[in-house]
């Protein structure tokens, strides 16, 4: 009997599953959701890549949860949050498209009596964020600027630096770190930059101001954008001599820029060679790495944040105080914040990284030794 029901339950939940759209996926089929997950978009790798480890944490719970896509709109991210609070959630995991413009969701939420973990990017500007569960960014930043640094020898070496998003307050972090390293580097004349005035204009501080990193950022963004890449990287070799290219350092803000960044060096006849940074670990970058056309990823465990963002809502809804092990200030106030650390994956520790660790399957890659 047992047997038979658990065989219909998962009947039930495979039909409910499979009726979804728009990008929800419910795990409590009747309307009434504990825990609702908003994510950027579908469109980049690495938030399905999150979804899917959402779903695996929240099969041993509870609780039920929906995860919905903002599709890099904030007014459907708005939408998004209020068709959940309408569902009753008693915790909100967010992952904004714009850290800004989601204060207002996050304030209706609050407002709502609903508790806000701000997932991965720190919304800014408001005081309704109560917990931020993240990995730690500048940290990322640093690790590319070390494989850089570590892999230049004498001096005026090209670099060419990319940024993420102005409206991610990660891209911040990202570049900050990297320039932790770089900045030094660019002061003893190991490294040239390329292709920002705006970042050379301040190449003596090594401790850069918000709006001295938007401006470098408003000048090299990739906005996250595949495209945007490919074209800026395509006109910033056009706009330089040979002189400015041979062997390359790349600062790519994460891996789906990366590739295409990659792709558009690789093309230029007078790039001699390149090394190239990234983020995520996307399948796709793994096999850029193993094929030596990325020259590293830094490895962000989805499963490990978001089961700390689960463990965190759970802890919650059990009345509990989570524990936090770090601050971020958002401009507003100091929120407290769970950092998760990452991991730098290159040609030589891939296997060991994501293969050894179950993240991936072998199989999924070709040439792996
Ligand atoms: C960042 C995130 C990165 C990367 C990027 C592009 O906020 O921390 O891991 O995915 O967005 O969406």
């Amino acid at each position: 009997m047992k047997k038979m029901l658990a065989v219909l339950l998962c009947m039930v939940m495979v039909f409910s599953l499979a009726g979804c759209s728009g990008g929800s996926t419910s795990t409590s089929g009747k309307g009434k959701v504990d825990v609702g997950i908003v994510l950027p978009t579908k469109d980049e790798p690495r938030w399905l890549q999150d979804k899917e480890k959402f779903e695996s944490v929240i099969k041993d719970t509870n609780y039920s949860v929906e995860v919905l896509f903002s599709q890099g709109s904030s007014a459907n991210e708005k939408t998004n949050v209020e068709t959940l609070i309408a569902k009753g959630i008693k915790v909100l995991i967010i992952c904004a498209h714009d850290g800004a413009a989601a204060a207002a969701s996050v304030e209706a939420a609050k407002a709502a009596g609903v508790t806000v973990i701000a997932y991965d990017r720190l919304i800014t500007g408001t005081d309704a964020v109560d917990y931020y569960v993240t990995f730690d960014s500048v940290a990322v930043g640093e690790a590319m600027g070390k494989y850089l640094a570590d892999n230049a020898t004498g001096q005026g070496n090209p670099l060419y630096l990319y940024a993420g998003a102005a409206t991610d307050n990660n891209a911040f972090l990202f570049f900050q770190g990297a320039w932790n390293i770089l900045q030094p580097k660019i002061a003893d004349g190991t490294f040239v930059i390329k292709n920002s005035a705006e970042a050379t204009a301040v190449q003596g501080s090594k401790e850069l101001t918000r709006d001295q990193l938007a401006a470098i950022i408003g000048q090299v963004t990739t906005n996250w954008d595949f495209n945007e890449a490919k074209s800026k990287a395509e006109a910033h070799l056009t706009a330089v001599s040979a002189a400015d290219k041979g062997k390359c350092y790349v600062l790519a803000p994460n891996d789906g820029t990366a590739r295409s960044i990659a792709d558009v060096f690789a093309a230029d006849s007078d790039v001699s060679e390149y090394f190239i940074t990234g983020q995520d670990s996307e399948k796709a970058s793994v096999q850029y790495v193993i094929d030596g056309k990325q020259s590293m990823t830094v490895f962000k465990d989805t499963r490990t944040l978001a089961s700390d963002a689960m463990g965190m809502a759970i802890t919650v809804m059990e009345g509990k105080e989570p524990q936090t092990d770090s601050t971020y200030n958002n401009e507003k106030v100091d929120v407290k914040a769970k950092q998760t650390p990452i991991i730098v994956v290159t040609k030589e520790n891939v296997k060991e990284a994501l293969i050894d660790s179950g993240y991936y399957k072998e199989s999924d890659f070709t040439g792996l030794k």
